[in-house]
């Protein structure tokens, strides 16, 4: 099996859309509406396109990570300008076999050359405290609104960047995406069956968890 990384061209768009919306069907909430995420990110200013990046197998594609302008804002009103990625996936017939790293570790060091010093995400640890992400917390990195949410994960990769102040993080305004919406786009696309999993139970204890 010969698994490739690569940047993605715009004639991915619609197989990372299905992608997107088998990765994630089912798993936070009934349905999911991260495909429609990934369909209002085409052409948005704070998508960051030469960090988008796809895995194939043998010319499949079955891996996505896209990536959006973001920064921190300390409390002299200071800006640092960093980078977030998400929605990222793997198909389910593909993961635990290393593609998400791949994916992860691939763009982090494109990031890096970017001389970005941070990578800030909101995602499930369990996914990325492996690769080196910290709490926002201990990094003194809040939400907009100074809380502390068990998912506001930082990867610093500049050390000390964040030292001695307080930061605020805000992510693009591309993740706040109507629901209604959502669930219309969902509707023109092939039916699909909505379910319930213990995966969504999980996921609303998750957001709701902050640390102290
Ligand atoms: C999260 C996600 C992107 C991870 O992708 P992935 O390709 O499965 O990731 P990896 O294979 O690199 O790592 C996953 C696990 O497989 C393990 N693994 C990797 N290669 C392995 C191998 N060759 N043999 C056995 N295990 C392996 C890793 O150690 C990791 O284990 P852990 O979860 O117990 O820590 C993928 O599961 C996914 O798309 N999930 C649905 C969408 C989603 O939740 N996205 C993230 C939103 S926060």
């Amino acid at each position: 099996m010969s698994i490739t990384i690569r940047q993605e061209e715009e004639r991915d768009s619609a197989r990372v859309e299905a992608l997107t919306r088998e990765a994630f069907w089912n798993l936070y909430r009934p349905g999911c509406d991260e495909h429609y995420l990934v369909h209002m990110m085409r052409g948005h200013p704070d998508v960051i396109n030469e960090l988008n990046h796809v895995a194939e197998i043998d010319g499949v594609l079955v891996g996505s990570i896209i990536y959006t302008k973001s920064h921190v804002m300390n409390e002299k009103n200071e800006m640092i300008e960093t980078v977030t990625f998400g929605p990222l996936c793997v198909h389910p017939d593909h993961q635990r076999v290393g593609i998400g790293t791949r994916l992860i570790e691939h763009t982090k060091n494109l990031v890096m050359q970017r001389n970005f010093p941070a990578i800030i995400i909101l995602g499930d640890p369990h996914n990325y405290c492996k690769h080196g992400f910290r709490n926002g917390k201990d990094l003194r990195i809040s939400t907009m609104d100074g809380k502390h949410p068990l998912g506001l994960l930082v990867l610093e990769l500049q050390k000390g960047v964040f030292d001695n102040h307080d930061w605020r993080f805000e992510e693009s305004k591309v993740y706040a995406i109507d629901e209604d919406k959502a669930i219309a786009y969902d509707q023109s696309l092939p039916y699909k069956q909505k379910g319930t999993a213990y995966s969504q139970e999980l996921f609303s204890m998750l957001i709701r968890s902050f640390v102290e």
